[in-house]
């Protein structure tokens, strides 16, 4: 018999069709004298049906739950009034439990010890056993196909990709935040974004991304903060700020586009998320002083318990309730100087304020953070006085701006915040393998 997956799509669910499949027990019922089993194999799910003899053997009588085997049988569609994954089922006529395969049953099942439902913590403690779960398992299997969408978005857009080391001696977004380790003596961070090296890939390589992990000290537990994540950054050489905002639309736009094309992956996210809907482009364009009146307006207060004015950081509560009321995504553009990195271009017409972006989505709020880069060698040296940041570790990325500059821009996108936006999770931490997060490196 053909060994096969248990993926409806990849043909092994035709009728009559003698086929082999093995995975783990997900479920197991017994009806008379009939076992039903769902097998599960990461691909799919497929039931199992063990009738006369073959249930009721020491093995049939004693099966737990992840307990891996071996099925060999007969497709059959499923009786009517029957259902069945993919309506669909496996008439067994041998198995084998593999060898070392048996799963702990009773107290120490999985089940078992999953069952402190709503602590989070001994969820999160068993991370690697909650994986097997239906639910958590939809969101990686998203998670995959939007980043292999971004990477053919990216393809498509023709950018280069490139892997910038994680291991640096610079940082990107503020000292707060930066991760420090001895390397051999001297002194270094784990990078907070890529953004420096992609810069400097433009004049050799064009425009380029990147999919690496960034690191930030996060100190403040919220929902949206990781210590480890995973950035997807790209840098484009010879743009505007309007090209930059029509780029990231598009690109979102794009990369959702691949995702959904997918009925498997589009199934699991309307499951997660049944009022998805397609973003409309172009996206809001919101600038940071009309966000600050919309703000007043709408009796929405700062960090202070005060009403916003002009020069506030839009804290992460301000910023979700303003997501949520306008409910698309938003572009919030041209913050001010003070409040923004020391490598961001000021807007030519009003130098208190930046060209920069923020994308905000309902329910999460910032997704993306991006910018056009200070070109002029000057005005760079100055930046980093006005931040307190000593040049000199910086050389390489100042170079840039003696060795022919251009008008450059990127921005960087949270995975785990887009996941938590398009899978309608409470938390980033679901959208990651193993979250990090200050208080938890285990498992
Ligand atoms: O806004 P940020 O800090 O921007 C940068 O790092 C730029 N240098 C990127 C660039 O222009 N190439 O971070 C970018 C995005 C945020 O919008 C957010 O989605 C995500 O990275 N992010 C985090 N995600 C999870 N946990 C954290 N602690 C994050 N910090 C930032
Ligand atoms: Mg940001």
């Amino acid at each position: 018999p053909v060994k096969v997956k248990l993926r409806k799509a990849d043909g092994s669910g035709d009728k009559g069709t003698r086929v082999r499949v093995h995975g783990r027990v997900h479920r197991e019922r017994k009806q008379k004298d009939v076992l039903f089993i769902t097998l599960r194999d990461g691909y799919g799910f497929l039931q199992c049906v063990l009738t006369g003899d073959l249930a009721r053997t020491y093995d049939a009588l004693t099966l737990t739950r992840e307990t891996s085997m071996e099925i060999f049988g007969e497709m059959w569609e499923v009786p009517a009034g029957a259902h069945a994954p993919d309506n669909r089922e496996l008439h067994a006529d041998y198995y084998i439990i593999t060898r070392k395969g048996k799963a702990a049953g009773g107290e120490d099942a999985i089940t078992n010890k999953v069952q402190a439902k709503g602590d989070v913590q001994t969820l999160l403690d068993l991370r690697h056993l909650t994986l097997r779960g239906e639910k958590v398992s939809a969101v990686m299997f998203v998670r995959d196909a939007v980043e292999f969408a971004f990477h053919q978005t990216y393809k498509e857009h023709r950018l280069r990709k490139v892997s910038p080391p994680a291991l640096v001696q610079t940082q990107v977004e503020g000292g707060a935040t930066l991760f420090k380790f001895d390397y051999y003596g001297e002194e270094a961070f784990l990078t907070q974004s890529s953004q420096l090296y992609l810069e400097t890939c433009l004049p050799s390589m064009g425009d380029v991304y990147c999919i690496e992990k960034s690191f930030r000290a996060e100190k403040s537990l919220t929902r949206r903060h990781l210590s480890e994540y995973t950035h997807i950054e790209a840098e484009l050489d010879y743009i505007t700020f309007d090209n930059l905002l029509d780029h990231i639309e598009r690109t979102v736009v794009r990369v959702l586009e691949i995702t959904m094309s997918d009925p498997v992956i589009a199934a699991y996210i309307k499951e997660m998320n049944p009022e998805f809907q397609m973003p409309e482009m172009p996206f809001k364009r919101m600038k940071y002083s009309d966000a600050i009146e919309w703000l007043k307006e709408h009796n929405i207060p700062n960090e202070e318990g005060e009403p916003h004015k002009f020069g506030d950081d839009i804290a992460e509560a301000a910023e979700r309730r303003m997501t949520d009321i306008i409910n698309r995504p938003i572009f919030l553009t041209h913050f001010p100087v003070e409040i923004k990195a020391f490598y961001m271009q000021k807007d030519p017409n009003d130098t208190r304020v930046t060209e920069s972006v923020d994308m905000l989505m309902p329910g999460v709020g910032e997704i993306v953070g991006g910018s056009m880069r200070m070109d002029d060698y000057d005005e760079l040296m100055g930046a980093y006085e006005r931040e307190g940041i000593d040049p000199e570790p910086y050389y390489w990325y100042t170079d840039q701006r003696k060795y022919g500059s251009s008008p450059h821009g990127g921005y960087g996108l949270g995975l785990e915040r887009f996941l938590a936006w398009l899978c309608k999770q409470h938390t980033v931490r679901d959208c990651c393998l193993y979250p990090r997060y200050m208080g938890r490196c285990t498992p």
